[in-house]
Protein backbone atom coordinates (compact mmCIF):
# COMPACT_ATOMS: atom_id res chain seq x y z
CA UNK A 1 0.00 0.00 0.00
CA UNK A 2 1.52 3.18 -1.19
CA UNK A 3 0.58 6.41 1.61
CA UNK A 4 1.64 9.50 0.98
CA UNK A 5 4.60 8.64 -1.64
CA UNK A 6 5.83 6.24 0.92
CA UNK A 7 5.43 2.07 -0.03
CA UNK A 8 3.96 0.64 3.39
CA UNK A 9 5.31 -2.14 2.80
CA UNK A 10 8.91 -1.56 2.53
CA UNK A 11 9.03 0.32 5.87
CA UNK A 12 12.66 0.12 7.47
CA UNK A 13 12.66 -2.17 10.57
CA UNK A 14 14.95 0.10 13.06
CA UNK A 15 15.51 3.97 12.20
CA UNK A 16 18.48 5.49 14.43
CA UNK A 17 18.80 9.43 14.55
CA UNK A 18 21.60 11.84 15.53
CA UNK A 19 19.58 14.74 16.83
CA UNK A 20 22.04 17.64 16.41
CA UNK A 21 21.19 21.63 16.45
CA UNK A 22 19.38 21.89 19.67
CA UNK A 23 22.57 25.06 20.54
CA UNK A 24 22.42 26.43 17.51
CA UNK A 25 18.70 26.78 16.97
CA UNK A 26 18.74 28.50 20.23
CA UNK A 27 21.39 30.69 19.88
CA UNK A 28 19.54 31.61 16.63
CA UNK A 29 16.97 32.81 19.03
CA UNK A 30 19.24 34.43 21.75
CA UNK A 31 18.31 32.02 23.96
CA UNK A 32 20.58 29.28 26.00
CA UNK A 33 21.59 25.80 24.82
CA UNK A 34 19.11 23.97 27.63
CA UNK A 35 16.34 26.05 25.72
CA UNK A 36 16.95 24.14 22.60
CA UNK A 37 17.29 20.98 24.62
CA UNK A 38 13.81 21.33 25.84
CA UNK A 39 12.11 22.14 22.29
CA UNK A 40 13.80 19.26 20.79
CA UNK A 41 11.68 17.29 22.99
CA UNK A 42 8.63 18.06 20.46
CA UNK A 43 10.53 16.42 17.70
CA UNK A 44 11.27 13.53 19.95
CA UNK A 45 7.50 13.05 20.27
CA UNK A 46 7.47 14.00 17.10
CA UNK A 47 9.25 11.22 15.34
CA UNK A 48 8.32 8.14 17.71
CA UNK A 49 4.98 8.71 16.66
CA UNK A 50 5.32 8.56 13.30
CA UNK A 51 7.87 5.76 13.40
CA UNK A 52 5.19 4.01 15.94
CA UNK A 53 2.12 4.94 12.93
CA UNK A 54 4.59 3.37 9.94
CA UNK A 55 5.33 0.34 11.61
CA UNK A 56 8.81 1.19 12.70
CA UNK A 57 9.67 -1.61 14.83
CA UNK A 58 12.80 -0.01 16.34
CA UNK A 59 14.08 3.64 17.26
CA UNK A 60 17.31 4.45 18.78
CA UNK A 61 17.65 8.52 19.76
CA UNK A 62 21.28 9.55 20.22
CA UNK A 63 20.60 11.90 23.22
CA UNK A 64 24.01 11.54 25.27
CA UNK A 65 27.39 10.67 24.17
CA UNK A 66 30.72 10.11 25.95
CA UNK A 67 31.70 13.42 24.92
CA UNK A 68 28.90 15.44 26.34
CA UNK A 69 29.75 15.35 30.10
CA UNK A 70 32.82 17.36 28.60
CA UNK A 71 30.04 20.19 27.94
CA UNK A 72 29.69 23.17 30.34
CA UNK A 73 28.15 21.71 33.60
CA UNK A 74 25.00 23.23 33.79
CA UNK A 75 24.01 21.94 30.70
CA UNK A 76 24.97 18.74 31.57
CA UNK A 77 23.17 19.20 35.00
CA UNK A 78 19.83 20.73 32.45
CA UNK A 79 20.11 17.98 29.93
CA UNK A 80 20.20 15.09 33.12
CA UNK A 81 16.87 16.78 34.43
CA UNK A 82 14.94 17.38 31.15
CA UNK A 83 15.94 13.26 30.54
CA UNK A 84 14.09 12.41 34.33
CA UNK A 85 11.23 15.00 33.27
CA UNK A 86 10.46 13.56 29.97
CA UNK A 87 10.56 10.03 31.08
CA UNK A 88 8.28 10.81 33.65
CA UNK A 89 5.85 12.97 31.64
CA UNK A 90 5.94 10.40 28.42
CA UNK A 91 5.67 7.08 29.88
CA UNK A 92 2.04 6.94 30.27
CA UNK A 93 1.83 8.07 26.48
CA UNK A 94 4.64 5.10 26.13
CA UNK A 95 2.06 2.29 27.87
CA UNK A 96 -1.08 3.81 25.88
CA UNK A 97 1.25 3.30 22.62
CA UNK A 98 2.80 -0.09 23.60
CA UNK A 99 6.34 1.24 23.77
CA UNK A 100 8.99 -0.33 25.29
CA UNK A 101 12.20 1.60 26.32
CA UNK A 102 15.32 0.65 26.72
CA UNK A 103 18.90 2.35 26.97
CA UNK A 104 22.18 1.82 25.67
CA UNK A 105 25.81 3.12 26.97
CA UNK A 106 27.38 3.61 30.29
CA UNK A 107 24.33 3.83 32.08
CA UNK A 108 25.81 3.68 35.88
CA UNK A 109 27.90 7.00 34.97
CA UNK A 110 23.98 8.65 34.70
CA UNK A 111 23.59 10.42 38.01
CA UNK A 112 21.49 8.43 40.56
CA UNK A 113 18.28 9.76 39.91
CA UNK A 114 18.18 9.37 36.28
CA UNK A 115 19.32 5.62 35.96
CA UNK A 116 17.11 5.18 38.57
CA UNK A 117 13.79 6.67 36.59
CA UNK A 118 15.17 5.33 33.51
CA UNK A 119 14.92 1.92 34.65
CA UNK A 120 11.82 1.96 36.53
CA UNK A 121 10.26 3.29 33.10
CA UNK A 122 12.43 0.57 31.02
CA UNK A 123 10.70 -2.30 33.57
CA UNK A 124 7.09 -0.55 33.68
CA UNK A 125 7.55 -0.90 29.74
CA UNK A 126 9.18 -3.93 28.98
CA UNK A 127 5.88 -5.91 27.76
CA UNK A 128 5.12 -3.30 25.19
CA UNK A 129 5.40 -5.08 21.76
CA UNK A 130 4.49 -2.26 19.32
CA UNK A 131 7.89 -0.57 18.86
CA UNK A 132 11.08 -0.13 20.97
CA UNK A 133 12.65 3.15 21.80
CA UNK A 134 16.34 2.79 22.21
CA UNK A 135 17.61 5.48 24.62
CA UNK A 136 21.81 6.04 23.70
CA UNK A 137 22.88 7.66 27.14
CA UNK A 138 26.37 8.33 27.74
CA UNK A 139 27.21 6.18 24.81
CA UNK A 140 30.14 6.09 22.46
CA UNK A 141 30.57 3.49 19.73
CA UNK A 142 34.59 3.21 20.70
CA UNK A 143 33.41 2.40 24.36
CA UNK A 144 31.04 -0.31 23.25
CA UNK A 145 33.42 -1.87 21.04
CA UNK A 146 36.38 -1.62 23.55
CA UNK A 147 34.17 -3.15 25.90
CA UNK A 148 32.77 -5.90 23.75
CA UNK A 149 36.80 -6.84 23.05
CA UNK A 150 37.90 -6.95 26.87
CA UNK A 151 34.84 -9.25 27.42
CA UNK A 152 35.99 -11.72 24.58
CA UNK A 153 39.32 -11.17 25.59
CA UNK A 154 38.96 -12.39 29.28
CA UNK A 155 36.84 -15.30 27.90
CA UNK A 156 40.08 -16.37 25.90
CA UNK A 157 42.11 -15.93 28.96
CA UNK A 158 39.95 -17.87 30.65
CA UNK A 159 39.75 -20.70 28.35
CA UNK A 160 36.11 -20.37 27.77
CA UNK A 161 36.46 -20.04 24.16
CA UNK A 162 39.29 -19.84 21.41
CA UNK A 163 40.40 -16.57 19.69
CA UNK A 164 39.41 -18.86 16.57
CA UNK A 165 35.68 -18.81 17.79
CA UNK A 166 35.47 -14.93 17.60
CA UNK A 167 33.26 -14.30 14.40
CA UNK A 168 30.64 -11.81 13.23
CA UNK A 169 28.18 -13.02 15.31
CA UNK A 170 29.75 -13.66 18.72
CA UNK A 171 31.33 -9.99 18.23
CA UNK A 172 27.60 -8.78 17.80
CA UNK A 173 26.51 -10.68 20.86
CA UNK A 174 29.10 -8.36 23.12
CA UNK A 175 27.45 -5.14 21.91
CA UNK A 176 24.92 -3.36 24.32
CA UNK A 177 22.60 -3.62 21.10
CA UNK A 178 22.79 -7.36 21.29
CA UNK A 179 18.74 -7.97 21.14
CA UNK A 180 18.48 -5.40 18.40
CA UNK A 181 18.56 -5.28 14.69
CA UNK A 182 21.02 -3.26 12.82
CA UNK A 183 19.15 0.10 12.10
CA UNK A 184 18.63 0.39 7.68
CA UNK A 185 18.53 3.93 7.98
CA UNK A 186 20.42 6.55 10.01
CA UNK A 187 19.17 9.96 10.14
CA UNK A 188 21.19 13.54 11.69
CA UNK A 189 20.20 16.78 11.71
CA UNK A 190 21.26 20.29 10.96
CA UNK A 191 23.52 20.13 8.17
CA UNK A 192 26.30 18.21 9.94
CA UNK A 193 27.83 14.90 7.58
CA UNK A 194 29.62 13.11 10.49
CA UNK A 195 28.82 10.06 12.60
CA UNK A 196 30.55 11.37 15.51
CA UNK A 197 30.89 7.97 17.36
CA UNK A 198 27.38 6.50 17.14
CA UNK A 199 26.54 2.63 16.00
CA UNK A 200 29.81 2.34 14.21
CA UNK A 201 30.07 -1.12 13.72
CA UNK A 202 25.66 -1.65 13.30
CA UNK A 203 25.64 0.91 10.51
CA UNK A 204 28.09 -0.81 8.25
CA UNK A 205 25.07 -1.26 5.08
CA UNK A 206 23.03 1.52 6.54
CA UNK A 207 21.85 3.84 4.40
CA UNK A 208 22.90 7.50 5.94
CA UNK A 209 20.37 10.54 5.73
CA UNK A 210 21.42 13.65 5.87
CA UNK A 211 18.84 17.46 6.70
CA UNK A 212 19.71 20.69 7.02
CA UNK A 213 16.73 20.96 9.44
CA UNK A 214 17.97 22.03 12.84
CA UNK A 215 16.60 19.07 15.93
CA UNK A 216 14.14 21.21 17.21
CA UNK A 217 12.10 22.12 13.89
CA UNK A 218 12.46 18.36 13.29
CA UNK A 219 8.30 17.34 12.53
CA UNK A 220 6.62 14.61 10.95
CA UNK A 221 7.07 15.35 7.36
CA UNK A 222 10.70 15.62 7.99
CA UNK A 223 10.48 11.97 9.10
CA UNK A 224 8.55 10.93 6.43
CA UNK A 225 10.73 12.51 3.71
CA UNK A 226 13.85 10.71 5.24
CA UNK A 227 11.39 7.40 5.16
CA UNK A 228 10.91 8.01 1.11
CA UNK A 229 14.64 9.14 0.15
CA UNK A 230 15.41 5.38 1.80
CA UNK A 231 12.92 3.82 -0.27
CA UNK A 232 14.44 5.47 -3.49
CA UNK A 233 17.82 3.78 -2.65
CA UNK A 234 19.03 0.20 -4.06
CA UNK A 235 20.33 -1.71 -1.18
CA UNK A 236 22.96 -3.70 -2.45
CA UNK A 237 25.17 -4.72 0.29
CA UNK A 238 28.50 -5.14 -1.96
CA UNK A 239 26.35 -6.85 -4.62
CA UNK A 240 25.79 -5.87 -8.42
CA UNK A 241 22.52 -4.30 -9.16
CA UNK A 242 22.20 -7.48 -11.84
CA UNK A 243 22.69 -10.31 -8.91
CA UNK A 244 20.37 -8.42 -6.95
CA UNK A 245 17.57 -8.34 -10.04
CA UNK A 246 18.18 -11.76 -10.65
CA UNK A 247 17.87 -12.66 -6.67
CA UNK A 248 14.62 -10.97 -7.35
CA UNK A 249 13.33 -13.00 -9.84
C1 LIG B 1 22.38 17.89 20.07
O1 LIG B 1 22.28 19.27 19.83
C2 LIG B 1 21.41 17.40 21.06
C3 LIG B 1 21.72 16.79 22.24
C4 LIG B 1 23.11 16.54 22.68
C5 LIG B 1 20.68 16.38 23.21
C6 LIG B 1 19.36 15.92 22.66
C7 LIG B 1 18.38 15.85 23.76
C8 LIG B 1 17.07 16.14 23.68
C9 LIG B 1 16.38 16.52 22.44
C10 LIG B 1 16.33 16.11 24.97
C11 LIG B 1 15.23 15.13 25.12
C12 LIG B 1 15.54 13.77 24.70
C13 LIG B 1 14.88 12.66 25.10
C14 LIG B 1 15.16 11.42 24.37
C15 LIG B 1 13.92 12.61 26.21
P1 LIG B 1 23.56 20.18 20.12
O2 LIG B 1 23.45 20.68 21.52
O3 LIG B 1 24.80 19.41 19.82
O4 LIG B 1 23.36 21.35 19.09
P2 LIG B 1 24.50 22.24 18.38
O5 LIG B 1 25.31 21.30 17.53
O6 LIG B 1 23.70 23.20 17.56
O7 LIG B 1 25.29 22.88 19.47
Amino acid sequence: MIDNGIDMSRIPQHVAVIMDGNGRWAKQKGKSRIFGHKNGVKAVRDTIETAAEMGVKYVTLYAFSTENWNRPKDEVTGLMELLVFTINKEIKTLMENEIALQAIGDLHSLPKRCYNELMRAIEKTSSNKRMTLVLALSYSSKWEILNAVKELASQVEKKKIKPEDINEELFTQHLCTSSIPDPELLIRTSGEHRISNFLLWQIAYSELYFTEKLWPDFRKEDFKLAIADFQKRERRFGKTSEQLSNVMQ
